[in-house]
């Protein structure tokens, strides 16, 4: 039997290593804890059109897999692929079956799924567990099946290179050196949140897949498209307040109370993520010092309790009785729509490399990726990119759709200094935070080729050397777009421009073509 090391035990890597019993020996790295991960985390749930959307009355009566692609291609802000989402969308249903056969306890209501609301759906099509501990109900089922399964667990090990032999990945180096050789690898490796020292993200979220993929010489694509939550808990930690909030009604007011979403965009709390983002810092600026808040006040302290157990827990835990007094709310990195470049297999520009989940860019999520979409993305293109390593059809014809690849220069000052996180965290949110502008993200590439990895003496050190490959390939990005679209916003080019409404590509110059 041929065999496949997945490395990443959120919902992505989880499903691949499960697809992959039977027809490989399947290994799964993972640097923390299995059930450390942004899967984890997640809260609202998973947007998905099902079968038994039919209780008469309800919201969601009438919701089609076509009103989802809709709602997905909008988000997108015409830069999603109609059939990586039209995929997603079509094969959701499946994909949840399996995670309920899997043992994943969503909630249900009269013995049928419960159905959220979120910003931008135009139904209410999001499937939950344990009200807002969706992610949770999902890893924790899916380590269940893991352990259960022959697949060899690696816990605590962190992969920090990729293992080339004549352009092919055979393997992974791990911290301190082991190499394991494998057929094929798959990087799951999830987000890249702690670029910025605002983030909804655990420690894990480093990017390091993406980094070892620029590393190896594969493409990337889309990375200046970056989404911040609108609301996370204003407080160390940015515990993140699940758009669900406002999806059953909750509304955000400024220091005079006033609802001021409803100036902004027609749909207020509840229009696309970006938008809802960028009101609140401008609110935010207009009024520094005083928190924008988030008024669930209306909701009432039992429904809050039941529907939203761990955000009350944790608002309670900060001395916010939100059933009272509205809470103060901040925006936070919290989801990367772009990562390692693939086709709808998962296949990478390095033969024997796959990518799957938020470490992956397909080209699904566009320049904004739609609320509860991405727990969903983990289960179908877990499977899928399976399925692409064990009947390969036809290597994908990445059209011109895909621009060409700008040249990632990772060279530093000859007198440059190890990096320092804090720093560069900083620096992420200054220059390619909310809002960029030319003139920043210019001085941001001469600070960033001030300082040069440090070397890799432990796992901190890893992920450090990871955050500066990645955030110098952030710059070039969103220098390079010269306009803005969905999670890419420039000051400088406040405008969609349809001349540019095409995915970006980036890699080091010794990138092979696709
Ligand atoms: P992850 O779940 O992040 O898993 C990545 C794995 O890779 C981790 O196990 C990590 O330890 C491992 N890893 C990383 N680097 C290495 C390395 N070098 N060596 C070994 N292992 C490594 N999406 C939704 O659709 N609905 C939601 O309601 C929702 N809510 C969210 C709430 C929060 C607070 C957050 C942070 C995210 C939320 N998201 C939500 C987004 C969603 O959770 C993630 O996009 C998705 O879970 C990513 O899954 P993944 O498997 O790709 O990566
Ligand atoms: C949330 O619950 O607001 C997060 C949903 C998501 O990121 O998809």
């Amino acid at each position: 039997m041929s065999s496949i090391i997945v490395v990443g035990s959120g919902v992505a890597g989880m499903t691949a290593a499960l697809a992959a019993v039977g027809t490989h020996d399947v290994t799964l790295l993972t640097k923390a804890e299995l059930a450390e991960s942004n899967t984890r985390y997640a809260q609202g749930g998973v947007a998905v059109v099902i079968d038994d959307m039919a209780d008469p009355g309800a919201p969601h009566l009438g919701d089609s897999v076509a009103s989802h692609v809709a709602d997905t291609l909008v988000a997108g802000a015409g830069l999603s692929d109609a059939d990586t989402v039209g995929i997603l969308c079509a094969e959701g249903p499946a994909a949840m079956d399996e995670l309920i056969a899997r043992g994943v306890p969503f909630d249900r209501h009269d013995g049928e799924l419960s159905h959220g609301l979120e910003a931008a759906h135009a139904f209410a099509r999001i499937l939950h567990a344990g009200g807002d501990a969706t992610g949770a109900g999902i890893a924790y089922a899916l380590i269940d099946r893991v352990h259960e399964s022959p697949v060899v667990v690696r816990e605590r090990t962190t992969v920090v290179d990729l293992l080339l032999e004549d352009g092919r990945c055979v393997g992974v180096r791990l911290l301190g050196g082991e190499e394991v050789r494998s057929d094929a690898v798959i990087l799951a490796t999830g987000g890249a949140g702690q670029l910025f020292p605002y983030t909804t993200n655990p420690e894990v979220a480093t990017a390091d897949g993406l980094a070892m993929a620029l590393r190896a010489g594969a493409l990337a694509a889309d990375l200046e498209f970056y989404q911040f939550h609108p609301t996370s808990l204003d407080a160390p930690g940015n515990f993140l307040i699940s758009e669900a909030v406002r999806g059953e009604g909750a509304v955000l007011i400024d220091a005079d109370g006033h609802r001021f979403m409803l100036d902004v965009h027609p749909d207020a709390e509840l229009a696309p993520r970006d938008v809802v983002a960028r009101g609140i810092a401008q609110q935010m600026a207009r009024q520094p010092g005083i928190p924008v808040r988030l008024d669930a006040t209306h909701l009432g302290a039992e429904f809050l309790a039941r529907r939203f157990p761990n955000i009350d827990a944790a608002c309670r835990a900060q001395g916010h009785d939100w059933a009272t007094v509205p809470i103060p709310v901040t925006p936070a990195a919290h989801y990367y729509m772009g990562g390692i470049r693939t086709d709808e297999w998962g296949r990478t520009s390095v033969p024997g490399l796959y990518a799957v989940g938020e470490a992956a860019c397909n080209g699904l999520h566009g320049a904004n990726r739609l609320a509860s979409n991405s727990l969903l993305e983990g289960a179908v293109y877990g499977s899928r990119v399976v399925e692409g390593i064990v009947s390969p059809a036809p290597l994908a014809d990445f059209d011109d759709q895909w621009q060409a690849p700008l040249k990632l220069d990772l060279t530093s000052d000859p007198d440059a200094q190890d990096v320092s996180r804090t720093d560069l965290q900083q620096l992420m949110w200054e220059a390619a935070g909310l809002a960029r502008d030319g003139a920043d993200l210019q001085q941001a590439v001469a600070e960033l080729r001030r300082w040069r990895s440090p070397e890799v003496t432990d796992a901190k050190a890893a992920e450090d050397a990871n955050l500066l490959v990645v955030a110098r390939a952030v710059v070039a990005s969103a220098l390079a777009r010269e306009e803005s679209r969905g999670g890419h916003y420039r000051t400088d080019f406040p405008h969609t421009d349809p001349e540019q409404a095409t995915h970006s590509a980036i890699g080091t110059p010794t990138q092979q073509k696709v």
